[in-house]
């Protein structure tokens, strides 16, 4: 299903905007959401979109760790949104979430965002209003909070990853949130775009030191992106540094709103070009880019390793932290019905084939503790006490893979499946494998209630949600 380069012709242009990280913007920072129109496969008609100040995906926003961020929105939507600043950790009444931390943008309204940025990183905006719709349409764009002391690189890199479902007349297929999509994946699109567009190639220099932010502002797409020779070192994940290493299976895995920040020291020689691939899928594996090394920057690459300062993270007690296990449940091919199906020899319940069916019908396709919530502002999940540490061991009960995205806070990652999990990781965004089993821990500093979701955002909307409330 997958656009191929070869069907479409690549301007020179569009290589000249992949060379570059994606528009900075540095002073009067101001999002305007409004209808527009981009060229996300080069060469063929422009597809509408919905988009931050007239660019998919929107304005690079750069701040200096430590600064006071400030972010004036003006709605020229003829719908309703918000901004949420995705791992930003910051006051709740700054979260971006509709209903639960301040009123929709109404079309036509404004909302002005202000709060420190404690941590540098990458992190994305997008809005909280209708996601599977809104983020699919184009609204979506990259945060980053610079180092005090950024360390020195020949040439930073933001790649925007998202994919698009297009007709054949490359407009933007207007299935949203449909049952099928729900109920498995997630909406996937048949075009996969670096910074909006169909990528064909970016130019790199041997010997030259490139810092990579990756992004995945896709609804539902994982990828896992293969580097081949180019042998990225992973510096920090989902914004925040951990011990510099290899990709593990040479895969950099993000799912649906997950970063990486990668190190690359070009080894190959000029006139030389390396395959980016994306092999997440079984059967859909496909080359995402190539990387031609043009000219030369240095003789031999850098090998000196790069080591990200700490973010000031709060470390959670583990001997003294609360646990809570948070199941996942739901979804097609439901692993609780198959369980009951075997226990009767082969045949389905048809009590509680009946109660999934009327789930479903009614929306509720995915649960979190047995409940599936659809709106933003309910009854918290859990609520917890301020300063406190906790551990939440989450299970994966069903076929499907799972991005947990938790709002306010980031936690650390400790075991997978009872495994310890090296580097040093911390996230806000988790991947579950189907079956998977994952156990985090964090410190509830950040008061007030907090989503926590699946990030494939046709999960979410269908019930893959909770509030976790700190108090
Ligand atoms: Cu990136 Cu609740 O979202
Ligand atoms: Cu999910």
């Amino acid at each position: 299903m997958t656009v191929s380069r070869r069907q479409v012709l690549v301007g020179s242009a569009a290589l000249a905007a992949l060379g570059r990280p994606a528009r900075a913007q540095s002073a009067g920072r101001q999002l305007i959401p409004a209808p527009s129109r981009a060229a996300i496969i080069p060469g063929t008609r422009e597809t509408e979109v919905w988009a931050y100040n007239d660019t998919v995906p929107g304005p690079v926003l750069r701040f200096r760790q430590g600064e006071r961020a400030r972010i004036a929105v003006e709605n020229r939507l003829a719908d309703e949104t918000s901004v949420h600043w995705h791992g930003v950790r910051l006051p709740n009444a700054m979260d971006g979430v509709p209903h639960l931390t301040q009123p929709p943008i109404a079309p036509g309204g404004r909302f002005a965002y202000e709060f420190d940025v404690p941590d540098a990183g990458t992190f994305w905006y997008h809005p909280h209003v209708r996601s599977g719709e809104q983020v699919e349409r184009g609204l979506a764009g990259a945060f980053i909070v610079e180092e005090r002391e950024p360390p020195p690189v020949d040439r930073e890199l933001v790649w925007v990853l998202d994919d698009w479902r297009l007709t054949p007349e490359a407009t933007i297929a207007g299935d949203f949130g449909n049952r099928m999509d729900a109920s498995h994946a997630g909406r996937l699109g048949n075009a996969v775009t670096i910074n909006g567009r169909v990528p064909d190639r970016v130019a790199v220099e041997a010997g030259e030191r490139i810092r990579l932010r990756l992004i995945n502002a896709a609804n539902a797409r994982v990828f896992a992106l293969g580097f081949g020779t180019l042998a990225p070192q992973v510096i920090a994940l989902d914004g925040h540094p951990l011990e510099p290493h290899a990709p593990a299976g040479g895969r950099v895995v993000l799912g649906p709103g997950m970063r990486a920040d990668l190190l690359i020291d070009v080894a190959a020689p000029p006139g030389s070009t390396l395959a980016v691939s994306d092999n997440f899928y079984a059967r859909g594996s496909y080359k995402l880019v190539d990387m031609a090394v043009d000219g030369q920057r240095r003789a031999a690459p850098l090998r000196d390793p790069v080591r990200l300062p700490d973010n000031p993270l709060g470390r959670p007690d583990l001997a003294a932290a609360e646990r809570f296990t948070i199941e996942l449940g739901g979804g097609m091919m439901d692993p609780r019905l198959m369980r009951a199906m075997r226990e009767r020899g082969g045949q389905p319940d048809p009590e509680m084939v009946r109660t999934m069916r009327e789930r479903m019908a009614a929306g509720h396709i995915w649960t979190i503790n047995g409940e599936s919530v659809t709106g933003h502002h309910h009854a918290p999940l859990l609520t917890l006490t301020r300063g406190r540490s906790y551990v939440f061991a989450m299970n994966n009960d069903t076929a499907w893979h799972h991005p947990m995205h938790l709002h306010g806070m980031t936690f650390r990652v400790l075991r997978r499946n009872g495994e310890a999990v090296p580097h040093g990781e911390w996230r806000d965004t988790a991947l579950l494998d189907p079956g998977e089993r994952l156990e985090i821990a964090f410190v509830a500093d950040n008061p007030g209630d907090w989503m926590f979701h699946c990030h494939i955002l046709e999960h979410q909307e269908a019930g893959m949600m909770g509030t976790i409330r700190v108090s």
